[in-house]
């Protein structure tokens, strides 16, 4: 029997349904046979908790698969693998009973400040939105909705309810709405999340230009907007925006607000109807049974455990240190080896099924294992005395590998420095002073600074945060039995002073000014020539890739078919992450040194050859111009640029764009620089000027072409007002009518 219309029944009972029945729970319409649907975290494992429920972790879940990080995710470069995390964290969703998975997170790592850097994938765009759109394909193949987070310019912690994020429409456009826009449109994910914060001066969850103008309208987006837990303020003109599910819930009060509005004629019955009818579809995707994770634990963990390796960015690898050769004596420093640091703190957090440590994953592969904590991040030792204690454990050794990290990166707080603890660096030089070769193996949510150690350490890996199989993970990486492919998805600084974001983060007065504009990360450092420690991109293999026979071919419409050879020069099976960027100064804009604008990771034995093909659309060229307001392709040259990472490119080639024409539509105020350079006004407007002027006149304006630099910014309502200009606002108004 067809379920009745939800939207028909009384005000009173649709209000209810616009938020949550409980903390994570929509309220169930039974006389509409709406049932309730269960939205719980998170984008890298479920979080369902079924006794006490808070929005940060602090009360017990059920357990689950604790998968690797967006963070380590984002370092994979891959999407078939992101769709995979997604697909199963859509299973144990259903076997939990959730209908709704709050994740993927795709802000921008705007500071490597961000106390919640680990749960989103990246500082560029592009590699953001293409996994987040991977996640979410493969979370809602299971028949559970996914929820795109946290939209949008939510890249702070600090005063994340109350800041205001001000920032130009360019920046806004172009890096912090680029990758959620990727994500509903390829995607289509069930639900969106309005953040927490203000975007110039308006809340998101008020945002009507972000939530219905260019979330539905423009994208075309049909799922629900469904508020970050506790975000909204003012319930009424949250609906009016377009925001549909307030969570959590009840909350009789906001019910009665709408309720009131609508009597009293402030908001419109049918804004009420359409967002009931969205989250009675939402709710479709009510979990019936619950059956518990026990039947797929074991084979997520060895998913988890085959994810999180190819996550693992090996920085820097001299003297052939890594892969480790089997019985070599190793001292294992650091008590991250024996206590891993897996995830981050907050609503993200997973209670794992299991947890592998790298000792144990170390020992089990058959090195002969000699461990010592070297450190303790509880403050229960001593540090001298354990650094002492290392050092006369790794004497003898054939090689030492040290595991350090960060302890305590969570929502909610963001980092002072980029700075691993001070004992911790003291002992990876003590280590690096004896020992015949020093592995440092990074457990962090984010990027650390690695200076005062870098050149001490013949093999850095950066381990990120894997989830609860990084321990076999990373032995899998240093034993060789994975060779690593991860490549940086942000930028290693060399300070905290060079990042772009440095003077205006986090903000002040309940501001944080993007300042930088777009260029954040590398179209920072790339474009004033920063050095930086490791550049975006970067990441060794065990293997050897060449790159060659490029080729670029315009196909129309302003898209380009990017083709190039990619071969493994080396002796070991390896997988290579091909990054294309475009570099230009096309258009009226300043555009960053390079962007990253295609991707893809090959997998090639040894000896191997591909050709690989890249679609560059239209979108890959241009930038946002906004005195149009619309995406502009700038007729010009680009260059094409294959890059081993931003910051070192192995092949290019230039192509020239016939872009779009769009001459600045002309009005009063428009400056009389632009009116003389129109093809159409140009001409009139001169001869306009010169109708009256006398011989002497005309050569010396002649003479004076230049003088036409100087007067090129004024606007053209002014203009008429200088003396002896004999053009008066009629005749402008007529040469206007002539262009259109
Ligand atoms: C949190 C987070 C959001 C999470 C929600 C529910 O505060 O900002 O990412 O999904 O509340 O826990």
């Amino acid at each position: 029997m067809p379920q009745p219309d939800p939207a028909t029944l009384p005000l009173e009972r649709k209000a209810s349904l616009l938020s949550g029945g409980d903390f994570w729970s929509t309220q169930p319409l039974d006389e509409a046979g709406v049932a309730a649907v269960v939205l719980t975290d998170g984008p890298h494992g479920i979080r369902r908790q079924k006794a006490g429920a808070d929005h940060l972790g602090f009360h017990a879940s059920e357990p689950a698969t604790c998968f690797a990080p967006a963070v380590a995710v984002g370092s994979s470069w891959d999407a078939e693998l992101a769709e995979r995390v997604g697909a199963a964290v859509g299973r144990e969703a259903r076997a939990l009973g959730v209908g709704v998975v709050l994740g993927p997170g795709v802000n921008i790592k705007r500071s490597p400040l961000c106390g919640r850097n680990f749960e989103y994938y990246s500082e560029d765009p592009l590699l953001s939105g293409v996994l987040g759109a991977a996640f979410v394909r493969g979370a809602q193949a299971q028949g559970v909705g996914a929820t795109v987070k946290h939209f949008a310019v939510n890249n702070q912690e600090t005063e994340r309810m109350r800041v205001s994020a001000e920032v130009d429409e360019r920046t806004l456009r172009e890096i912090y709405l680029a990758a959620f826009e990727r994500v509903v449109t390829e995607a289509r994910p069930a639900a969106v999340m309005s953040a927490y914060n203000k975007i110039n001066g308006v809340p998101a969850s008020e945002n009507r230009r972000l939530l219905t103008d260019v979330l539905r309208t423009e994208w075309g987006f049909e799922g629900v907007v469904v508020s970050d837990w506790g975000a909204v303020g003012d319930r009424v003109a949250a609906l009016a925006a377009g925001l549909d599910l307030q969570m959590p819930g009840p909350d009789e009060a906001h019910d009665a607000a709408i309720v009131e509005a609508v009597r009293e004629g402030r908001l419109d019955q049918a804004v009420v109807d359409a967002s009931v009818r969205r989250v009675a579809a939402l709710a479709r995707l009510a979990v019936a049974s619950e059956t518990g994770v026990d039947a797929v634990a074991a084979d997520h963990h060895a998913l988890a455990r085959e994810v999180a390796a190819d996550c693992v960015v090996l920085l820097k690898n001299d003297k052939y240190t890594l892969p480790l050769a089997d019985g070599l004596r190793l001292t294992v420093v650091g008590e991250f080896a024996a206590r891993p640091q897996f995830q981050g703190g907050g609503s993200s957090l997973v209670n794992a099924t299991r947890v592998d440590t790298p000792l144990d994953a170390l020992r089990s592969l058959g090195h002969l294992v000699t461990y010592v904590p070297g450190f303790t991040t509880d403050g229960t030792g001593d540090a001298e005395t354990l650094r002492e204690e290392a050092v006369r454990a790794v004497c003898g050794a054939e090689v030492a590998v040290v595991f350090v990290g960060l302890r305590g990166e969570t929502e909610g707080v963001d980092r002072e420095n980029l700075d691993l603890p001070a004992d911790q660096v003291e002992l990876v030089r003590a280590v690096a002073a004896v020992a015949p070769r020093t592995v440092v193996v990074l457990s962090t949510g984010g990027v650390v600074s690695l200076e005062g150690w870098h050149d001490s350490a013949d093999a850095i890996v950066a381990g990120w945060l894997l989830g609860q199989a990084g321990g076999s993970a990373l032995a899998d990486v240093l034993s060789g039995a994975v060779n690593p492919s991860g490549r940086l998805a942000e930028t290693v600084p060399l300070r905290l002073e060079d990042t772009p974001s440095f003077l205006n983060f986090p903000g002040e007065a309940g501001q944080v000014r993007h300042g930088e504009g777009v260029m954040v990360g590398y179209r920072h450092y790339e474009s004033v020539g920063r050095a930086v420690r490791y550049p975006f991109g970067h990441g060794l293999s065990y293997t050897t890739f060449e790159t060659d026979a490029l080729s670029v071919d315009v196909t129309g419409d302003d898209t380009a078919t990017v083709r190039l050879r990619v071969t493994n020069t080396g002796e070991r099976t390896g997988k290579h992450v091909v990054q294309v960027y475009v570099a230009t100064t096309a258009g009226r804009v300043r555009r960053p040194a390079r962007e990253l604008r295609a991707f893809t990771k090959v997998e090639l034995r040894p000896g191997e050859s591909r050709i690989v093909e890249l679609l560059l659309e239209r979108r890959a060229f241009a930038h946002y111009d906004i005195e149009a307001d619309r995406w502009h392709v700038a007729p010009g040259a680009y260059t094409v640029q294959i890059g081993e990472s931003a910051a070192e490119v192995v092949a290019e080639q230039t192509v020239t764009l016939i872009g779009d024409n769009i001459a600045a539509a002309l009005s009063l105020d428009s400056a009389i620089g632009d009116w003389l350079a129109h093809p159409v006004a140009g001409p009139m407007l001169r001869a306009a000027l010169m109708a009256e002027a006398t011989e002497q006149e005309r050569q010396q304006a002649e003479a004076n072409g230049d003088m036409m630099e100087m007067v090129a910014s004024i606007p053209a309502r002014q203009f008429l007002h200088f003396p002896g200009v004999s053009v008066s606002t009629d005749d402008l108004t007529e040469i206007l009518e002539a262009t259109r």
